[in-house]
């Protein structure tokens, strides 16, 4: 989608369609507002006193204007609850349902002040940046496989910021910025786990990472198989052993501040198709197991956005690459792995395989001497059944960047839930025979799963996000389809946008 902004009066663009945010059970309406009620003849007043516009959450009326008129052919009416209770994430999910609503009305383009006009709860820059983040993401769709995509109403190609004095110009083109590059990060994490497995394979992935390598200041190092066992990869190894598909082991860094600065290494499971391996997991669902990979596919996305946004820091983004298959080299219940870090660990489920390629990665980071380490995975069921559809599980070992982590997701509108990280939990992992086995047994299965991890990352400040239950959506939400949602770039991109702010 093109986005752009622009200084203009709303009673005068011609505008295909105008969305005008409105505030529940407000019947005192703004003086520009006031201006496009004339253009309707009373239309909008007519729409609240009458109570058809109530100006709910994410309520649309849509009408038309006289044609007489040069400026906006169509008003869009998109409600935003309550005044007092507006968020960014309202500011969003009402730009989602108002593309959406173009979209249905077979119009091309949108053009839209400040949503709400200027609040005091935040920001101008924020409310843009989410007001493009909501459209790109309502607008999305995943057609590539369609060979007839025609009887389905097209996408919405223009959205217009209107900038209604010259003021707020340099604002609003900063907040539309980000907000398309965050946006499209999202779309495209979702566009990599939309695609089946039989695509987006660990080779398929590593083209990917060339063309984020394409972007200034990005290198790209793949390790092969022969590296991987030079360095003594045991776990990412292990996992492939059952699979026709090389593993890959990729590591992007964009060096965006002076080389002296220590960088924030993001890892992220990238298992392009997790089928448990020897320790099949049921048929049902299991086409979801594409987007086991999810974790990956936003390291790329939020590298090639830092990269795109020149953000004045240095970045590595790990992603250990490999299918979870149930071949006739697979490992099985019981077999030993002498991991990247040199632990032994003991494999009682093969299904629980995404610790064990992240223990490599997460080893392979330390080595790297980061500020800080952040590793998000699709990684435990056990994340489903604690948190639902709607939280991220972050666990980890400091507090300041834990903090930082929440904040962001605040913002980004990807929030997480902290689960705890106490080394009594480690009990459940002890091993008769290795050091650890890779499973915790009965009860706190996030949590086990997440000690694992800290076994590899030693004292280095980290956060791990489970995002197992927030990955995929099983439902239409104003501006997340039903599938693949790419949760977990946005939160990503602002933690790094955060960190910078100020220099
Ligand atoms: N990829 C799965 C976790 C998952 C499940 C993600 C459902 C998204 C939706 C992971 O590799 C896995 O299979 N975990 C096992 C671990 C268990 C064997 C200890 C699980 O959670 O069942
Ligand atoms: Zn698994
Ligand atoms: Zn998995």
């Amino acid at each position: 989608m093109k986005i752009q902004v622009k200084k203009g009066d709303v009673v005068k663009e011609p505008a295909e369609v105008l969305v005008l945010g409105g505030y529940e059970d407000e019947t005192q309406m703004d003086a520009w507002i006031d201006a496009v009620d004339r253009l309707l003849n009373g239309q909008l007043r007519t729409l609240r006193t009458t109570k058809e516009f109530q100006g709910k959450l994410n309520q649309t009326v849509l009408v038309h204007t006289p044609n007489k008129h040069r400026g906006p052919r169509r008003v869009l009416l998109v409600g935003l609850g309550k005044r007092g209770e507006v968020t960014l994430d309202r500011v969003r999910q009402a730009m989602g349902t108002a593309v959406k609503r173009v979209r249905q009305a077979g119009a091309q383009s949108l053009t839209v002040p400040l949503l709400g006009g200027n609040t005091a709860s935040f920001e101008a820059t924020d409310q843009a940046q989410a007001m493009v983040e909501g459209t790109i993401l309502g607008n999305y769709r995943f057609t590539h496989y369609l060979t007839n995509a025609d009887d389905q109403p097209k996408a919405v190609q223009v959205m217009t910021l209107l900038a209604t004095d010259a003021s707020q110009l340099p604002t609003l083109k900063r907040g539309a910025l980000r907000g398309e590059i965050s946006g499209e990060a999202t779309a495209y994490v979702r566009d990599l786990c939309n695609h089946p497995a039989n695509v987006m394979t660990p080779a398929r992935i590593v083209e990917e990472a060339k063309l984020v390598a394409k972007e200034k200041g990005v290198r790209l190092t793949v390790l092969d198989r022969k590296q991987q066992e030079k360095l003594g990869m045991g776990g990412l190894l292990g996992v492939s052993r059952g699979s026709a598909e090389p593993a890959k082991f990729i590591v992007l860094t964009y060096s965006g501040a002076a080389k002296r600065e220590p960088p924030v290494v993001l890892v992220g499971k990238t298992v392009t198709f997790d089928s448990g391996g020897i320790s099949l997991k049921p048929a049902e669902n299991m086409e979801q197991m594409k987007a086991d990979m999810t974790g990956g596919a936003e390291v790329l996305a939020t590298v090639r956005a830092a990269a795109r946004l020149r953000l004045p820091l240095n970045l590595v983004g790990i992603l250990p690459a490999t299918e979870n298959m149930p071949g006739g080299r697979a490992i099985k219940p019981g077999d030993i792995l002498r991991m990247l870090s040199g632990k032994t660990v003991e494999v009682q489920n093969t299904d629980a395989e995404g610790r064990l390629v992240l223990a490599d990665g997460l080893a392979y980071a330390v080595r790297l001497k980061p500020a800080c380490i952040l590793d998000v995975a699709t990684l435990t069921g056990a994340c489903m059944v604690a948190l639902g559809q709607f939280a991220i599980g972050m666990l980890g070992n400091d507090d300041s960047l834990k903090a930082q982590v929440k904040a962001a997701g605040e913002q980004a509108g990807e929030r997480v839930w902290e689960m705890p990280l106490w080394e009594e939990y480690f009990e459940q992992l002890k091993s008769d025979v290795a050091d650890m086995r890779n499973i915790g047994g009965r009860g706190g299965g996030m949590i086990t799963a997440a000690m694992f991890l800290s076994k590899f990352v030693e004292n280095v400040p980290w956060v791990h996000l489970d995002i197992a239950s927030t990955d995929w959506s099983q439902s239409e939400r104003p501006y997340v389809g039903k599938g693949p949602t790419g949760i977990g770039a946005r939160l990503l991109l602002q933690f790094l946008l955060n960190r910078t702010q100020g220099k």
